[in-house]
């Protein structure tokens, strides 16, 4: 991201006054995300559903789908807990007794490739990464911002949260870099980095899901196979099971989240931006794109 434009945006009023009250500023790591953040929150690309589809995968040993499925109790995200806002933001987790947690441990993050810890980079750890075609990542979370107002971010006007966007200014920094930063790892070390994109996993959730398995070490056998274990965790972890769930328990996310569940479960729909771009947003966004991923091989579904 070009420094000086983030420097002048930071010298506007969407200052994000709530959220640095809201995390352990005694914590130096987050101040270097805050000025990033502009009061426009993480990309939004089913993070929530790969770690639901995740958790179920591995963990089920440990808990085959039945009425007391914790998927059933808890929204993904505290069963999958992401090391920016929880590890290190709750008193009740110390990451020195991380590595005595029962493996298969399962974590998540929004930090881009290059700022991840080395513990994680030079490790076997295991990394799945998804995203979603920008359009619909911009709308989806311009939307999440301006329905979470006022008790976390400030709203934004659609024009200006985009003229934001366009200028990289979200949420652990310009999606194209963050995209590209994990693609290239994908392809220079597939079994490290397996990568994902929404549109794919919705196209062919089965093939994925089988994907997942394998990459992660537990593919599963042809008698779990036969017997519709695959079939009953994409029915678990669907979008009308999971938001049914989630909006029906309407709980908050972990204790003194603030976010209520029923906001990671809006429309799942592929296409939806065409309801709020005007043909030069459409433009501009794709000459963006057009750029930034030349050469990449990289391309997004669009619709349906
Ligand atoms: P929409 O806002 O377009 O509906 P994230 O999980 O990264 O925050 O992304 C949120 C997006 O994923 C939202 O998109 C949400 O509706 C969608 N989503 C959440 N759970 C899903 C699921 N189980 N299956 C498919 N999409 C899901």
């Amino acid at each position: 991201m070009d420094e000086k434009e983030v420097t002048e945006e930071n010298k506007r009023s969407h200052d994000c006054k709530e959220l640095i009250v809201s995390l352990p500023r005694e914590k130096g790591w987050i101040t270097p995300y805050l000025h990033l953040f502009q009061g426009f929150c993480v990309p939004k690309s089913g993070t929530t559903w790969l770690k639901a589809l995740t958790f179920a995968i591995v963990k089920r040993q440990h808990f085959p789908i039945s009425e007391n499925h914790p998927l059933l109790v808890f929204n993904p995200h505290e069963l999958v807990p992401p090391f920016e806002f929880v590890i290190y933001d709750e008193n009740n987790w110390q990451v020195h007794e991380l590595p005595k947690m029962p493996e298969p441990r399962l974590f998540g993050t929004h930090v881009p490739f290059a700022s991840l810890a080395k513990s994680i980079k030079e490790t076997n750890t295991k990394i799945i990464y998804i995203c979603r075609n920008l359009f619909d990542t911009f709308i989806s979370t311009w939307v999440f911002v301006n329905r979470i107002m006022p008790e976390f971010l400030p709203a934004l006007p659609l024009e200006e949260a985009f003229e934001r966007y366009c200028k990289g200014i979200i949420g652990f920094g310009p999606s194209w870099n963050h995209i590209l930063g994990y693609w290239r790892e994908s392809i220079a070390r597939p079994d490290k980095v397996l990568f994902l994109k929404y549109e794919d996993v919705k196209e062919d959730v089965v093939f994925n899901v089988k994907k997942i398995a394998e990459f992660l070490g537990y593919p599963f056998t042809e008698e779990e196979e036969s017997n519709g274990v695959i079939e009953n965790i994409i029915k678990l972890c669907s979008f009308e099971n999971m938001k049914e769930l989630m909006v029906n328990k309407c709980g908050t996310m972990g204790k003194g989240r603030i976010v209520e569940n029923k906001y990671f479960f809006r429309k799942a729909e592929i296409g939806d931006w065409v309801n709020y771009f005007s043909p030069s947003m459409v433009e501009k966004l794709s000459k963006i794109i057009e750029e930034k991923f030349s050469g990449s091989d990289l391309s997004f579904r669009l619709c349906d």
